[in-house]
C-alpha cells in the first residue's frame, strides 16, 4: 500500500508517525487536526493496542473526536484535561522560527486553544508547507455569522494599512451554504501573498469585532517533524536548534509497518 502514496501522502504519513513517538504513558495529548493529523491519531491508536500505551487524548475537532474513539484512544475534554503535555497538529505554513498559518481544515480555534495549553507543540508536516515568509497560503479567520459582511468589510479596510500584498477576503463555502466550524461560526479568508509583521497582523485582526480568532501560531510551536516524499524525516527543535534527520532505511521498515496490503 505504501508503494501507492504519493509523495506527499508519505511526506504527510511518516512525519505523523515519527512524532506519535514523542508521546509517553501517562501523558495528556491534544489531538490535531487534519490528513497529516489523523495518521498520527491512527498511530497512537496502535500504539495503545499493540504496547498498552495509557493517554488521554483532548480532540480539536468533532472529525478528530471521532477518529480517536474509532481507533481507541480514551477521549476527554479540554477541561477535564485541564492541563496538556503535549499537542501535535498538522499546519498549512511553517516559516524558519515555527510560526504557523493553520485553519485550512477549519479547526483553528479548538487548535489554538488546545496547543496554547500544552507544555509542549509539535507540528507534523510535508516539506512543502515550509515557507520563507508566511501568506501564500489564505489566512483563515474564524468570525461569528451575525453581521459577518461587515465583519469582512472592517476587515478589509483595516488589511489597507498592514504589510501584505493582497488584501482580498472570500467566505469559505462547503457546496452552496457557509462553512460552519466545530463552534458554529463561519471562517473568512484573507488572500494576502505575503504577511510583513504577522505578529501586528494578529493583534489587529483579533480586535476587529465578530472576528473569533485568526490562523496565525506565533510562538506557540516548539518543534517541527517534517516529512519528504522518499520517506525521511527531519526533527528541528526550535529551543535547542537541534536538526536531526531519519533516513528511510533506518525507520522505514518501522514507519510503514502498520500499512497491510
Ligand atoms: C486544520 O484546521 C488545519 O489547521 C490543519 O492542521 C492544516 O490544514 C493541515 O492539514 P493537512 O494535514 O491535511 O495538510
Amino acid at each position: 500500500m505504501s508503494a501507492e502514496m504519493t509523495p506527499i501522502e508519505t511526506a504527510k504519513y511518516v512525519a505523523a508517525r515519527r512524532a506519535a513517538e514523542f508521546v509517553q504513558d501517562g501523558m495528556r495529548v491534544g489531538l490535531g487536526t487534519g490528513s497529516t493529523a489523523d495518521w498520527m491519531v491512527r498511530r497512537l491508536g496502535e500504539r495503545i493496542k499493540d504496547e498498552g500505551l495509557q493517554i488521554k487524548g483532548v480532540p480539536t475537532s468533532a472529525a478528530t473526536g471521532q477518529l480517536a474513539r474509532e481507533v481507541g484512544i480514551p477521549v476527554v475534554s479540554l477541561d477535564q484535561a485541564g492541563w496538556l503535555d503535549l499537542t501535535i497538529d498538522g499546519a498549512d505554513e511553517f516559516d524558519g522560527e515555527f510560526n504557523l498559518i493553520k485553519g485550512g481544515g477549519g479547526a483553528l480555534l479548538h487548535e489554538k486553544i488546545v496547543a496554547t495549553a500544552s507544555d509542549q507543540m509539535v507540528v507534523i508536516a510535508d516539506a512543502g508547507k515550509e515557507v520563507e515568509t508566511l501568506g501564500a497560503f489564505p489566512l483563515p479567520v474564524e468570525v461569528i455569522p451575525f453581521g459577518w459582511q461587515t465583519t469582512r468589510t472592517l476587515i478589509e479596510e483595516a488589511l489597507d494599512a498592514m504589510d501584505v500584498l493582497g488584501t482580498s477576503v472570500t467566505l469559505r463555502m462547503k457546496g452552496d451554504a457557509p462553512r460552519v466550524t466545530d463552534e458554529g461560526n463561519h471562517i473568512l479568508d484573507l488572500h494576502l501573498k505575503r504577511i510583513g509583521n504577522a505578529r501586528h497582523l494578529a493583534l489587529v485582526l483579533n480586535q476587529v469585532p465578530g472576528v473569533v480568532e485568526n490562523g496565525l501560531f506565533l510562538d506557540i510551536c516548539d518543534k517541527v517533524v517534517i516529512g519528504y516524499g522518499d520517506g525521511r524525516v527531519e526533527l528541528r527543535d526550535l529551543n535547542d536548534g537541534s536538526v536531526e534527520t531519519d533516513q528511510p532505511g533506518d525507520k522505514a521498515e518501522n514507519l510503514f509497518s502498520d500499512l497491510a496490503d
